[in-house]
């Protein structure tokens, strides 16, 4: 299973191991790390899921739709490597993966 970092707003850094398939945001969540609220439950209508991606990984992830862009778009905290977490499947190429949680909007 790929290895994630994942870093909570207060600087903590929490290690895991995911299970391929799952998205980074049901993998943040099965943690237990409940400020990334996720509202939508996953199907990209909220943006309560946003995170900062890793320079290193940003250009593996899958390409960003329109629907992802525009929310993102709506957020005052969008950055460079911004993405919805409910939009990124794990898989082994994400091995290493490190997101930072983005701000409450
Ligand atoms: S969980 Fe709502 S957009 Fe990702």
């Amino acid at each position: 299973m790929p290895h994630l970092t994942v870093v909570q707003r207060d600087g903590t850094r929490k290690e895991f191991d995911a299970p391929n398939g799952h998205s980074v945001m049901e993998a943040i969540r099965e943690q237990g790390i409940d400020e990334l609220l996720a509202i939508c439950g996953g199907c990209c209508s909220c943006a309560t899921c946003h995170v900062y991606v890793d320079d290193a990984f940003f250009d593996k992830l899958p390409g960003i739709k329109g629907d992802e862009d525009d929310l993102l778009d709506s957020s005052d905290h969008r950055q460079r490597t911004s993405r919805l977490s409910c939009q990124i499947p794990i898989g082994p190429e994400l091995d290493g993966l490190i997101v930072t949680i983005a701000p409450e909007d």
